[in-house]
């Protein structure tokens, strides 16, 4: 076990620091199953029979499939019922939770049980709990309450997934896996510790090496072995130390999930997808890395004040497609209202079926709603559900059953189609932890400055991708990576490449400051890509409030940061200068850029405001080419397309309190949803079929 154990962890070490490999779109993925009978669109709900009399399953089943429903997730918290005491395992009422959801022509997504383990095993194997950062162990009742360092807890993981995995391998109703449930929480368990120094010990290779790149001379910090390397997430440490935490964080859930997906893959149909549930904007790990062993992404999204932006939700969306740029699932949606926030309130009407649809334009092939129905005790009893605690219908099961009919209605129609993006932005995980570590700026909140960057391109261009430092750019005409903070020279040099055959790329405010292991470059920003701009960053300041910014795109504000730029290459256009009187920034140049062979590198020193930002926008997507397909849309439309296999689909959501106007391309023909007079209601959704 030790071997294979230490190999586990050396792959997902390996995958956290590795490039990723060929990142095209896959058309393959682009149905919710890779099981040529089933529907090419899931929509359903986590259902738990488990909590409920066998008697009731036929009504729950009978009410899912008036809801529109074709799919349930069951399992993920069942392993007290699976196995009650160790070693004593019932899967028959499983078998029969299956057979009666195929009964109804619902497929199963299985989940592993392994978020919740019972009392049986934490108490008789105590050493399997999680340890939080202050040393304190957790224990049963609530869930997540497991080391993901533990070696124990993995072969009872193993142990399980395999069990499932014999079981309901080749069950033709179970469509696919999903791992565990909403990982995340680190431990600081003395496994977890031992782990941390062979991680590092991989990573660096000898202590010298580590004492270089972190700079340890610093405050004393030299280690003479990696024994002596504390293993922290805050706190006053190297900003090194911290980073590397989290890859160490990145490389452990990978083996973690890994050791499950290869104890699933070795008995279970190929077609059956194997995944796990992830969290909105979550930063415990890298991504990316975490999905290239997996064979789609899933997340769960949840409006936190019910309030959605659309735009914001919308990047999530993209970059969960990023993952492995293939289609998604949408593993839990809101069913009206949550239950974790100060105040739960739920969403308007019409906003569930609207966010059910934005994730279908943006690239699910599924949408899930937790949850069907809340057990009659627990924690989570007040969470908004498809069903009451009387097992009737609640209100919103009307407006959940509109969708259900409308994705019958259009899934020949959106079955093998992926999003097309028109432009990609590169999200980095490293520069999101790296300048969270020392914003210098408190305000400099990485994921809102993404957003804020986001948000005018995804306007105007009505369909961006999100994707990794190393994705394949080739077919993005243009590139944006708002904070690209860390950068690699191998990176650097394929940005540079991209740039060379043709792209357009655009860096935004921080980019090209430090290397993976947080260190500065030794040149100024943008760093290695610096001989490229043939410009850099003479000085970068934290702002407390704004100053001016005139030039090609009209005059408007800086706010939080601003960079001081240096042309040095002759043939460098500055495109927009500060206004700053009696200040550093006054007059020097906030905004740059080269043209170099057919493409260019821009680099934008600034957080600009929303308009300016629009107009940069605009600027760079007429530059390359990019248009919309809904020209003129108010901003509360949302308009995006899916195509694939000869078929295109247009998606126009109305996110907005009134309605409004659309212009509609030649030859829309609607196929769910209307629109009146050339008007989409009020949070109103309509589909069309283009083309031919
Ligand atoms: C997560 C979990 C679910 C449920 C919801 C409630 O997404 O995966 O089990 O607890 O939160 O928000």
């Amino acid at each position: 076990m030790k071997g294979s154990w230490r190999a586990l962890l050396v792959a997902g070490l390996l995958a956290a620091l590795t490039p990723a490999g060929a990142s095209a779109q896959d058309p393959q993925w682009a149905r919710a199953t890779q099981f040529a009978d089933k529907p090419p669109i899931a929509f359903g709900a986590a259902w738990y029979p488990e909590q409920w009399p066998e008697e009731r399953w036929k009504t729950d089943l009978a009410l899912m499939k008036k809801a529109g429903f074709n799919t349930v997730r069951i399992g993920e918290f069942a392993w007290s019922t699976i196995e009650p005491r160790e070693g004593e395992f019932h899967f028959e009422w499983l078998d029969r939770a299956i057979a009666a959801a195929q009964r109804h022509g619902i497929m199963v997504v299985l989940g592993t049980p392994t978020a919740a383990p019972p009392a049986w095993l934490t108490q008789k194997y105590p050493d399997v709990l999680r340890v939080d950062e202050d040393g304190t162990r957790a224990g049963h009742g609530g869930r997540r309450q497991f080391s993901f360092a533990s070696a124990r807890y993995r072969r009872f993981a193993r142990d399980i997934a395999t069990r499932l995995a014999e079981r309901y391998g080749h069950n033709p109703d179970v469509v696919g896996w999903q791992i565990d449930n909403e990982i995340g929480p680190p431990s600081f368990d003395p496994e977890a510790v031992a782990l941390w120094h062979a991680f590092l010990k991989q990573r660096y290779g000898d202590i010298d090496t580590l004492n270089r790149r972190w700079a340890t001379e610093y405050w004393s910090q030299h280690y003479n072995t990696f024994d002596q390397v504390p293993l922290h997430a805050t706190g006053q440490q190297n900003p090194a130390l911290l980073l590397d935490f989290k890859h160490f964080t990145t490389a452990t859930w990978t083996s973690y999930v890994m050791n499950q997906a290869n104890a699933i893959r070795a008995h279970a149909d190929p077609r059956q997808f194997v995944t796990t549930n992830t969290m909105f904007w979550n930063g415990g790990f890298n991504h990316f890395a975490l999905h290239r062993g997996l064979d789609i992404a899933a997340w769960d999204d949840y409006i936190q004040d019910a309030n959605p932006d659309w735009i914001a939700n919308g990047a999530n969306h993209d970059l969960v497609r990023g993952y492995k740029q293939r289609n998604f699932w949408l593993m839990e949606a809101q069913a009206g209202r949550i239950d974790w926030v100060p105040v739960n309130r739920a969403l308007k009407p019409g906003q569930v079926r609207e966010m059910g649809w934005q994730a279908i334009e943006h690239g699910a092939d599924a949408v899930l709603y937790w949850q069907w129905r809340s057990a009659r005790n627990g924690q989570e009893t007040y969470y908004g559900t498809v069903l009451g605690q009387d097992g009737e219908p609640n209100p919103i099961f009307g407006e959940i059953a509109k969708l259900g009919g409308e994705l019958q209605a259009t899934s020949a129609a959106l079955g093998g189609t992926e999003p097309v993006a028109k432009l990609a932005f590169i999200y980095s995980y490293d520069s999101r932890w790296a300048i969270d570590l020392q914003r210098l700026n408190r305000n400099f909140d990485p994921i809102r400055e993404f957003t804020d960057f986001y948000r005018p391109f995804r306007i105007q261009s009505q369909g961006v991708a999100v994707v990794s430092p190393q994705a394949d750019l080739s077919r993005f005409p243009l590139v944006v990576a708002p904070a690209l903070n860390v950068l690699t020279q191998a990176e650097a040099d394929h940005l540079a490449a991209y740039v060379r055959a043709g792209g357009h790329l655009v860096l935004g405010p921080r980019s090209g400051m430090k290397d993976d292991a947080d260190a500065v470059w030794p040149e100024r920003q943008p760093g290695p890509l610096e001989p490229l701009l043939g410009a850099q960053v003479e000085q970068f300041y934290a702002l407390d409030e704004p100053v001016g910014v005139t030039g090609d795109f009209g005059a408007g504000k800086a706010s939080i940061w601003a960079e001081w730029l240096d042309p040095q290459a002759k043939d460098v256009r500055i495109l927009a200068r500060y206004t700053d009187p009696g200040g550093w920034l006054d007059g020097k140049p906030a905004i740059v850029t080269r043209p170099v062979g057919k493409g260019s590198i821009t680099y934008i020193g600034a957080w600009l405001d929303p308009d300016l930002l629009a107009s940069v926008a605009h600027a760079l997507l007429d530059q390359s080419g990019i248009a919309p397909i809904v020209p003129n849309a108010d901003p509360d439309l949302e308009i995006g397309e899916r195509a694939g296999e000869g078929k295109r689909v247009l998606i126009v959501i109305n996110h907005g309190d009134s309605a409004h106007p659309v212009a509609l391309p030649k030859g829309a023909r609607p196929i769910a949803g209307t629109i009146v007079d050339g008007q989409i209601a009020a949070h109103d959704v309509a589909v069309f079929r283009l083309g031919n």
